[in-house]
C-alpha cells in the first residue's frame, strides 16, 4: 500500500549561537537540546526508519540531517567478526580478528570489580576501533540451572555479585563512546525452549534475585542500551513487555538509553509501539544463523508502523520518545566527536586478557599442595584430554570470535615448562572434533579414529612414567554443552571423561584435574584426585593463564560465582520439576515455567534444605593461607535507616603473597517473611604479603538488611536481631556479629 504522508511540520529551527551550526551538530550544546533540534528536523518516514535493522546488525541514520547509522556487534567477551550485509554467513574480511578475552563467567570469578573495569574498556577499545556503536553485552542472567547453554557468558547465582562486576565492565565499554547493551533483559535463564518459555515469577524473586543486576546496569552503571529477551514474562515477550520495560525499567529506574529487541525477539507491532521497544533487529531470524532476506521494511516497527501513523491508530507520542533515546544514543557515541579511537589487538588487550583469565581460575582442591608444581629438578609431565589442545573461541552461538589467536592450553604448559621438564600429550578421549561455527573455522584437524580403550590406554601408559599428570576436560561450546540455544542434558561431564579421569588417578596420585567449562560439571572422582582446578573459557591466552597458576607465577585467587551442586537433586529448578517447563495443550507453542522456589536459587536453596554442595559458592583456594580475626561492629545498634561498619583483620599466615576475597554475608535472624539464611551482601579482594594483616572494613546500610515487599511494592528493612557473617566462601564463615537494628 502506497502511503503517501502530509507531513504537516511546523518546524521549529533551532540553531547554535553560530546561527552556521543547527544545534543538534554542534557537540557543545546540551544533548537534550540537539536531541530536541533533531527531532524537531525529521520527518515521520525518517523516524520510523530509525527504529529497525536495515541489516543484520545495523539500523538506519538519517542521511539528510547527517545522523549517522547505528552498528552494533556482539559479543561479552570480543568483537565479533564481520558477517554480510544480510546474512549471518562471514564476510570474509581480513581486519576483523580480535582479542578473545575471558568467558564472563570467568570475570565474575575474579570477584575484582578493578578487573571488570580493565576488561570493559579494553573491549571496548576493540568495539570503537572496528567502527561499532553499541556492544551486545553484558550478559547478567542469573545462574538458575547448571545446564543453561549460556551461563558461560553470565556472572553467576547471586544478584549481588552480578550487580558489583557489570557496573565497572558497562563504565568500561561506555568511555569509548560505544553503548553497552545489558543483555537478556529479563529471566532468560535457560536455553531450551528460549523463545517460547513464558516464566512465572512473585514479585519478590524478580525483584531480589533477576532484576539487581540489571537495576544496578542502569542506575549505577549508566548503561545506554538493554537487551530485551526471547522468553515471555506474564504472556508477553520481553523485548516489547509493557512491565518490565515501561513500568520498571523506564519507570521505576528511570532508564533513558534504547531497548533493543533481542534478534527475532520483535511478535507484535502495537505491542512493540505501546511497550517500551526502541529498536527491533533481526526479526524473522533464530537469532544465530538463519532468517527471512531483505526483511527490513517488513519489521514491526516499519511498515506497519508508518500504516498505523498514517490511518491515526498510532500517533507520534510513542514515536518521538523512541526517536529521542536514539538521537541520545547518537549523541552519547558516533555524534560525540570527543570519544576516543579505540584500539585492536594491543599488548594491553592481551595482558588484560591474561590477567583476568589467571585471576578467574578457581583451585577447587589441593591436597598436600601437589599445586604448584615442584620444578626444582627436570619433571615428566603427562598432559591429557581434549581441551588441552580444542580451540574454545569458535563456537557457542552469539559470543564466538575470530581471535587473532587462541594459545591452548597444551601450549602454554609446554612454553612455561620449557627446560624444566618434559610435557608429552596424549587425547584421553575424543569429544566434538569440529571446528567451525559461523564461517569462522579453527584450522584444527581434531579426528582421531581410535577407539575409547585406545586412547585411554596411551593416556594411562603415559600417566604411569610421569611426575605430574595433568588432565585438561570439561565442556566444550558444541550443541548442547556451553552453547546457545541448547542445553545440557545433565550435570555429568560428557565423553565418558569420568572413566579417564578414574583410571588416570589409579595410575598416577599426582593428578591435576582442569576442567574448562561455563557451568558447574558432576565430579564423582572428585575424592580419587587430589587438586582441581575450574578453569572457564579463558579466551586468546587460555594456555598462558592455565600455566601461570599451574606453575605457581600467579597464585590462584578465583572464588565460585556458583554453587557446584553434587547433583542436580541439589538445584530447585530440577528437585521441583519446573525446569524446563510444561508445554501448553491450547495449540500455542508456549511452555509455562514457574521459578517455584522463589528466591531460593543457588546457595539459598542450599543453606535453607541443609545440604552439602559439592564445591560452595565463593569457594576458592590460595597456595597461601589466611586467618580472620574477630569481626566487630562500630555499633550493637543500628538504626533502620542508619549504617554499620563491619571490620575484621585478616592475615596472611602461609609463605607468599596471595589475593583473598573476603565475604560478608547478612543473616536475618527473625523476619515476617522467609529469608535465606545469608545473603552476600559485600567482598572485598585484597593482596597480602606473607604475615601481613589488613583491616577489611563494610559498610551495611539499609539496602543491605531489606527485603522486598511486594505488598508495599519496595525494599523493607525490619527491626531486629541480625548477623554479619564474615567468611572466605558461603561455607566457611571465619567470625560473625550480631546486632540490633532499631526503627
Ligand atoms: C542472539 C543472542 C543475543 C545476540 C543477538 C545478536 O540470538 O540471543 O545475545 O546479541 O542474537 O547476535
Amino acid at each position: 500500500m502506497k502511503v503517501i504522508i502530509s507531513i504537516m511540520m511546523a518546524v521549529t529551527v533551532f540553531t547554535s549561537a553560530n546561527s552556521a551550526t543547527p544545534v543538534y551538530l554542534d557537540s557543545g550544546a546540551p544533548v537534550e537540546q540537539r536531541v530536541e533540534d533533531a527531532l524537531s528536523r525529521m520527518t515521520l518516514s525518517e523516524k520510523v526508519s530509525m527504529l529497525h535493522a536495515q541489516s543484520k546488525f545495523s539500523s538506519a541514520g538519517v542521511p539528510r540531517l547527517g545522523i549517522p547509522e547505528i552498528w552494533t556487534t556482539d559479543g561479552p567477551h570480543g568483537i565479533r567478526p564481520e558477517v554480510l550485509w544480510d546474512e549471518w554467513d562471514q564476510a570474509g574480511w581480513t581486519n576483523d580478528s580480535c582479542t578473545a578475552f575471558p568467558a564472563l563467567t570467568c570475570l565474575a570469578a575474579t570477584w575484582n570489580p578493578e578487573l571488570s573495569l580493565l576488561y570493559g574498556k579494553s573491549i571496548g577499545e576493540e568495539a570503537r576501533y572496528r567502527g561499532k556503536d553499541m556492544l551486545l553485552g553484558p550478559g547478567v542472567n542469573i545462574y538458575r540451572t547448571p545446564l543453561n547453554g549460556r551461563n558461560f557468558e553470565y556472572m553467576g547465582e547471586d544478584p549481588y555479585l552480578a550487580s558489583r562486576m557489570v557496573v565497572p565492565y558497562i563504565r568500561g565499554v561506555q568511555s569509548n563512546g560505544v553503548a553497552a547493551c545489558v543483555k537478556h533483559y529479563a529471566l532468560n535463564n535457560h536455553e531450551v525452549n528460549r523463545h517460547t518459555t513464558n516464566v512465572t515469577v512473585d514479585d519478590r524473586t524478580l525483584y531480589e534475585i533477576y532484576l539487581p543486576a540489571f537495576r544496578a546496569a542502569v542506575q549505577e552503571g549508566g548503561a545506554w542500551a538493554i537487551m530485551g529477551s526471547y522468553n515471555l514474562y506474564r504472556n508477553e515477550h520481553c523485548c516489547h513487555n509493557s512491565r518490565l520495560l515501561n513500568d520498571i525499567l523506564k519507570g521505576e529506574w528511570g532508564f533513558d538509553g534504547v531497548v533493543v529487541s533481542d534478534w527475532g525477539g520483535t511478535h507484535d507491532t502495537d505491542q512493540a509501539i505501546a511497550n517500551g521497544l526502541d529498536m527491533e533487529f533481526g526479526s524473522w531470524t533464530n537469532g544465530l544463523s538463519a532468517g527471512t532476506s531483505n526483511a527490513y521494511d517488513n519489521y514491526y516497527l516499519a511498515r506497519p508502523y508508518l500504516e498505523r501513523l498514517a490511518d491515526g491508530r498510532a500517533d507520534t507520542t510513542e514515536l518521538n520518545d523512541k526517536v529521542r533515546r536514539i538521537l541520545r544514543l547518537a549523541f552519547r557515541t558516533n555524534m560525540n566527536p570527543g570519544r576516543p579511537f579505540g584500539s585492536l589487538c594491543t599488548p594491553g588487550h592481551v595482558s588484560a586478557a591474561r590477567t583476568i583469565a589467571g585471576e578467574g581460575i578457581v583451585l577447587l582442591k589441593n591436597d598436600h599442595g601437589v599445586l604448584p608444581l615442584d620444578l626444582t629438578s627436570p619433571r615428566r609431565v603427562a598432559v591429557i584430554g581434549e581441551n588441552a589442545v580444542k580451540m574454545m573461541t569458535v563456537g557457542g552461538g552469539s559470543s564466538s570470535l575470530k581471535a587473532r589467536y587462541e594459545l591452548s592450553p597444551l601450549d602454554g604448559i609446554r612454553n612455561a615448562l620449557e627446560g624444566r621438564a618434559t610435557v608429552e600429550y596424549a587425547r584421553g578421549y575424543v569429544g566434538d572434533s569440529t571446528g567451525e561455527y559461523n564461517g569462522v573455522t579453527t584450522g584444527q584437524n581434531l579426528n582421531d579414529d581410535r577407539s575409547a580403550d585406545e586412547l585411554i590406554a596411551e593416556a594411562v601408559g603415559l600417566a604411569r612414567n610421569a611426575d605430574y599428570v595433568i588432565f585438561i576436560g570439561g565442556l566444550n561450546k558444541s550443541e548442547h554443552q556451553d552453547c546457545e540455544d541448547s542445553d545440557r542434558s545433565g550435570l555429568e561431564l560428557p565423553y565418558d571423561q569420568d572413566r579417564v579421569i578414574t583410571e588416570l588417578a589409579e595410575a598416577n596420585p599426582n593428578l591435576i584435574v582442569v576442567n574448562i567449562s561455563g557451568n558447574a560439571v558432576a565430579m564423582p572422582w572428585a575424592g580419587k584426585v587430589p587438586a582441581v582446578l575450574q578453569a572457564w573459557y579463558l579466551g586468546t591466552e587460555a594456555g598462558n593463564a592455565i600455566a601461570d597458576v599451574i606453575t605457581g607465577r600467579v597464585n590462584p585467587s578465583g572464588r565460585l560465582p556458583m554453587s557446584f551442586p553434587a547433583s542436580l537433586g541439589q538445584v530447585p529448578a530440577h528437585s521441583l520439576g519446573t525446569y524446563p517447563g510444561t508445554k501448553r495443550t491450547d495449540g500455542t507453542d508456549i511452555v509455562d515455567c514457574n521459578y517455584a522456589e522463589g528466591i531460593f536459587v543457588g546457595y539459598r536453596w542450599l543453606d535453607r534444605e541443609k545440604q552439602q554442595p559439592l564445591f560452595p559458592f565463593g569457594h576458592g583456594l590460595s597456595y597461601t593461607t589466611f586467618k580472620y580475626g574477630r569481626a566487630t561492629v562500630d555499633s550493637r545498634t543500628v538504626t533502620t535507616d542508619g549504617t554499620l561498619t563491619v571490620t575484621v583483620p585478616v592475615t596472611n599466615t602461609g609463605t607468599r603473597e596471595g589475593q583473598e576475597v573476603v565475604q560478608l554475608y547478612i543473616s536475618d535472624l527473625k523476619s515476617s517473611h522467609p529469608r535465606p539464611v545469608k545473603e552476600l551482601k559485600g567482598f572485598r579482594k585484597i593482596r597480602l604479603k606473607p604475615g601481613e594483616t589488613a583491616e577489611v572494613s563494610f559498610t551495611v546500610d539499609r539496602r543491605a538488611l531489606s527485603y522486598f515487599d511486594p505488598d508495599r511494592h519496595g525494599w523493607v528493612c525490619e527491626p531486629g536481631r541480625f548477623e554479619a557473617l564474615v567468611g572466605a566462601s558461603s561455607r566457611d564463615i571465619r567470625s560473625k556479629v550480631s546486632f540490633e537494628v532499631r526503627d
